[in-house]
């Protein structure tokens, strides 16, 4: 975009055509005063505040720099006599509209730091009268309403920036106030605690409650850096500690891909760092505690089981356990469970580890569990994303196949409905209402497990009208006609009669598809989780492909998935059947599920298991646990005593991402690096050098490896990160791979694929459910995430605001199924599969469908993959954790 200059006080700087004088000066790095407006992407000016008012040559007004364009040549100045003068009336008339008490009780906040830089006298035109109440019926923010100078700064964070439309200034002249939808107090609203709100209010008005509670602004003792561990958007967040390094604000920092946007986990999940749970110093199993598949580890039951140890013995004893392992039954009796919430230096490290140390091929990782990337790899020759999700931007239509981004994703979800908002439709395959319902051109509400005959119905109408993108298809495609072919019974009545959407409406939303001039295809676990999750996912690449919606900007193909470092740790080659790189082997070894099958059978009979939970994570928890007990050696490396570690012979604690140093790739092939923003607590230390002392152990010359060097080894071994190494880390802090020259983007492919000039249709195996219901088992039980807790639960239920704003296992059900059942809201009910049996309160959902019970997997209670399949993706190998058969009765 061509720039132009402009000069503020005598200074040149460069300016964009659209930008607000404010933002290209705080841009090119000036400091204009200002309160209400707020210079980050999505936020419109409000100018209400009247304290960014500066001269412009050839305007006899002072005008706001919020709102005053920048042009060619324009010339402002900031401090003229008159520009001062007026900018400390509006500060002082702003201080008369909080009353003096609550001026008194927040004496520090960025509405003081204007009053002391104007030098206004807050007290000149006296105070309003205080005595509203106090809304404190929010977990984490509290609204002190006499504090407020009815700014309008959080209604634009809550309605325009994260769309949730919450809060709005209500009432007229001096009676204006905040209120939250419609009028309820904040704590029963439908406020979604991104506390975006709190963030932004200049005065305190809306603030935390911990950091008041530590003393505010001013009771800050350090701050840091980090990038969010909760979910792959890689949001990067500033921690604000107080007291003993205890985190009491977490402010969105503006890194690439949240631009100061945080959701609630990121927002109030780090109370998790200091929680007294967290482990300190290693712990070896006491000889009087046998392993038992019912075993669970909380709070004071560690002890019982194990005791303190150095770091020398437990890292001998763990050494001692592989090796002797190894000796008596061989390498392939030997496995490395990962994760991807460690960094890419951890990751790379462990697959080292267990190919080189321990001479095993089986080696896999977390990824596994929601990995929707196999199909892709098959259509591109790539094993990451083609666009990244900011390409919204340049779409026209969005194609939303099997996720919900405002529950797993809800940053990336602000940035979508941002997209809706200005006009881009949304196309939404989804059994039940969501969120994102409500900005949908089209919601199609698939029957469960019928994706396929949908995406196919689709497909067969886009090519039999002609509507495909012949020239891409000609050029650019392989394995059209077999498409054609394989689509063809596919008519828009059998697809009705399969997945309960009326034959409309499919074909409305195809045609819409089909003529974008582009379009983003998005599909996440609810495609990927199923036992034929590749098929899923190969339909919704067919589809696209079809249309040539690849390789321009505004199209491209992005699969969602779970976890911070779910990109880097497949890249790194924590992965059965690839090196690092994506170099396949002859000979893959046990993905995830797999592990502890061999285990149960007694072919694996030691396992080291660095941040995964498989005794929560994995389907058919009893057989996992099963697995797990049979083990001979187990060493479980994690930050809390899991319920996979009560079964281990010898754990190591491990410091938290915001831990410690090294980087991480975010689902949009965007690496970051990050440094320690806390210290770790007691003994604890950074999972990359655990492994490496174990390495060492095992008589690798390891000794000297740091991160560094780690990170440049890696970038070494993966093409795609070609050009990039540590030094470049630090210089820039981020960069997406592959490194390319501005001007070509960031949608890749638009000549030829990384597996040649053409893209592939991989035709379906054509699999369908494990288990259909049946009147035994009349429902179909359906599992997943919610907004306020991640993954299985064990840092997230650890954070007092998210348990609080969900504290219990719910059996999700439509209203019409628990009327039937006699189930009363909040009700005790059984759910029984073939597996188990949970108890747990159900709770009324009529964003569900009829048939359906919903469960999420974060809590160990009434923990739902006691209750899912162990049935395998062919492909994949990812398990089905989206559909079984349950039946549901009063307990
Ligand atoms: S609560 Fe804060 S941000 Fe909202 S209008 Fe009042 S002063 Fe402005
Ligand atoms: S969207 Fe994801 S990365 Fe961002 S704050 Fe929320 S959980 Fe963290
Ligand atoms: S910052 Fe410009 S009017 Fe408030």
């Amino acid at each position: 975009m061509t720039s132009f200059s402009i000069t503020i006080d005598g200074r040149a700087i460069a300016a964009r055509p659209g930008q607000s004088l404010l933002a290209a000066a705080t841009a090119a790095g000036l400091d204009l005063p200002h309160l209400c407006a707020t210079p980050r992407e999505g936020f419109a000016p409000i100018g209400s505040c009247r304290t960014c008012l500066v001269e412009v040559e050839g305007e006899a007004d002072l005008v706001p720099a919020c709102r005053h364009a920048a042009t060619t040549g324009l010339v402002a100045r900031t401090d003229t006599p008159r520009a001062t003068r007026v900018r400390r009336l509006a500060t002082e008339l702003l201080a008369a509209d909080m009353s003096a008490e609550a001026a008194a009780r927040h004496p520090a906040s960025p509405f003081r730091d204007l009053v002391t830089r104007t030098g206004a006298d807050p007290d000149r035109f006296g105070h309003r009268a205080g005595g509203h109440p106090a809304d404190a019926s929010h977990p984490a923010i509290a609204l002190d309403p006499d504090a407020c100078i009815r700014c309008g700064k959080c209604r634009a964070g809550c309605r325009d920036v994260q769309v949730n439309g919450v809060i709005a200034l209500a009432g007229r002249g001096e009676g204006l106030h905040v209120a939250f939808d419609d009028g309820s107090p904040m704590g029963t609203s439908h406020c979604a605690s991104c506390g975006e709100c709190a963030q932004l209010c200049p005065t305190g008005a809306l603030a935390p409650k911990a950091l008041q509670a530590a003393g505010g602004p001013a009771s800050v003792t350090a701050s840091g850096e980090t990038v969010c561990p909760f979910c792959s958007v890689g949001c990067r967040v500033t921690l604000h500690l107080a007291g003993d390094q205890v985190v009491v604000w977490a402010e969105g920092a503006d890194g690439p891909a949240n631009h100061g946007r945080l959701c609630v986990k990121g927002r109030f999940g780090f109370p998790y760092l200091r929680h007294p749970d967290r482990l300190t110093t290693p712990l070896v199993r006491r000889a009087d505690a046998p392993k038992d598949a019912g075993l669970s580890l909380r709070g004071a039951d560690v002890l019982a089981l194990f005791r303190p140890a150095g770091w020398d013995e437990a890292l001998d004893m763990a050494a001692r356990g592989f090796a002797r392992a190894r000796q008596a039954h061989g390498p392939q009796a030997l496995a490395v469970l990962g994760s991807a919430k460690g960094s890419n230096e951890d990751a790379y490290l462990l697959q080292r580890l267990a190919r080189e140390g321990f001479s095993t091929p089986h080696v896999d990782h977390c990824t596994r569990l929601c990995a929707s990337v196999p199909p892709l790899a098959e259509a591109t020759g790539f094993s990451a994303v083609t666009a990244p999700i900011e390409e919204i931007a340049a779409a026209d239509v969005v194609l939303m196949v099997g996720s919900n981004p405002d529950s797993n994703h809800p940053v990336a979800a602000s940035f979508m409905k941002n997209a809706f908002r200005r006009g881009v439709k949304l196309i939404l395959v989804d059994p039940g209402m969501q969120a994102l319902s409500r900005f949908a051109t089209h919601h199609l509400r698939t029957a469960p497990g019928t994706d396929v005959a949908l995406l196919s119905a689709m497909t067969r109408l886009v090519i039999a009208e002609g509507r495909h993108d012949q020239a891409f298809v000609a050029d650019r495609l392989e394995g059209f006609e077999a498409l054609k072919a394989r689509v063809a019974p596919y008519t828009l009545d059998v697809a009705e009669r399969l997945t309960g959407v009326p034959a409309a409406e499919i074909a409305a939303a195809a045609r819409l598809f089909a003529g974008a001039g582009a379009a983003m295809t998005f599909w996440g676990m609810g495609a990927s989780q199923h036992a034929f999750g590749a098929d899923n996912i190969r339909a919704v690449i067919a589809l696209a492909l079809a249309c040539g919606q690849v390789g321009r900007p505004g199209a491209g193909l992005h699969p969602l998935r779970g976890q911070n470092n779910v990109q880097g740790s497949c890249d790194a080659g924590l992965l059965p059947a690839y090196l690092p790189g994506y170099r396949p082997l002859a000979a893959p070894g046990h993905t995830v599920v797999e592990m502890f099958d061999a285990a149960r059978m007694g072919e694996v009979r030691a396992l080291y298991v660095v941040g995964g939970n498989p005794a929560m994570a994995n389907p058919d928890l009893a057989a996992t646990r099963a697995g797990l007990a049979r083990l001979e050696h187990l060493v479980v490396q994690d930050i809390f005593p899991t319920e996979t570690a009560a079964f281990a012979d010898v754990i190591l604690p491990a410091a938290a991402l915001a831990e410690r140093a090294g980087t991480v790739t975010n689902t949009d092939r965007l690496v970051q690096r990050i440094a320690p923003a806390v210290p770790p607590p007691g003994e604890a230390r950074a999972d990359w050098r655990i492994i490496r002392d174990l390495g060492v152990r095992l008589g690798l010359p390891w000794a000297e490896l740091t991160v560094e060097r780690l990170f440049d080894e890696m970038a070494r071994e993966v093409p795609a990160l070609a050009g990039f190494d540590w030094p470049l880390m630090e210089r820039a802090g981020h960069a997406r791979y592959p490194l390319r020259p501005a001007p070509e983007g960031d949608s890749l492919f638009a000549d030829g694929f990384a597996r040649g000039p053409r893209a592939a249709v991989v035709p379906l195996d054509a699999t369908g459910a494990d288990e259909a219901p049946d009147p035994a088992f009349p429902f179909i039980l359906m599992t997943g995430r919610l907004r306020e807790h991640w993954h299985t639960g064990s840092m997230t239920r650890r954070s007092p605001v998210l348990e609080a704003l969900s504290p219990e296992p719910r059996a999700h059900m439509h209203p019409d199924d628990m009327a039937r059942l006699g189930i009363a809201a909040r009700g005790t009910v059984e759910v029984r599969t073939r597996r188990g049996t949970v108890r747990l309160a159900a709770w009324p959902d009529a964003a569900l469908r009829p048939g359906v019970v919903w469960m999420a997997m974060s809590f160990f209670e009434a923990a739902a993959n006691e209750l899912t399949v162990n049935r395998l993706d062919p492909t994949t190998r990812v398990p089905e954790f989206k559909c079984c058969a349950a039946a549901v009765s009063l307990a």
